[in-house]
């Protein structure tokens, strides 16, 4: 029977920490976990919508914004999203993870999109932010308040947290 009840992407990194026998976890679509898989389904149906997200955070998890950051700092934020209510719903905040942007410069780099398909916002859409392993989970919460309610970012943020962007001839 089940000895414990989590949520795959909170606790697992890679791969690392797959579902051990007797353990119960979910993934991150709320499906159960295939036993020595991290969030292989148990009943798997091809043609399952995703889960909805207003918001999907980009963090760089790649060399050198990984060493700059807490370890496994998506699933610290993930927890801090999880917190606030922020995990499900129309206000969703997804957190993915990824490679290097080939802006090292700025770690830990993190990319704000919002789903324009549907409830995201324009103005939130395509930002850049700097050096994110430096900020407090107060930041990150006030962050996330701000993108739920739709305020818009560049407008209320010390303009030093953005990367600039430019077109290079
Ligand atoms: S490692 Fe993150 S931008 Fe290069």
């Amino acid at each position: 029977m089940a000895s414990s009840l989590i949520n795959s992407h909170a606790s697992s990194q890679y791969g690392e920490n797959p579902v051990k026998k007797g353990e119960v976890r979910l993934n991150e679509m709320g499906s159960e976990v295939v036993e020595g898989y991290t969030c292989k389904p148990k009943d798997y149906d091809p043609n399952r919508a995703i889960m909805h997200y207003k918001t999907l955070l980009l963090l760089c998890d790649d060399e050198r914004c990984g060493k700059a950051g807490k370890d496994n700092r998506a699933a610290h934020l993930r927890e801090i999203i999880k917190d606030m209510g922020l995990n499900k719903g129309e206000n969703r905040i997804k957190i993915s993870r990824t490679g290097c942007y080939g802006a090292c410069r700025f770690r830990q780099v993190c990319q704000v999109t919002e789903n324009t398909q549907a409830n995201g916002n324009e103005k939130n859409n395509a930002i850049w932010l700097k050096h994110t392993h430096q900020f407090s989970d107060d930041q990150w919460k006030d962050i996330f308040t701000k993108l739920s309610e739709d305020t818009v970012l560049t407008e209320e943020l010390d303009s030093e947290v953005f990367i600039p962007m430019k077109v290079y001839e």
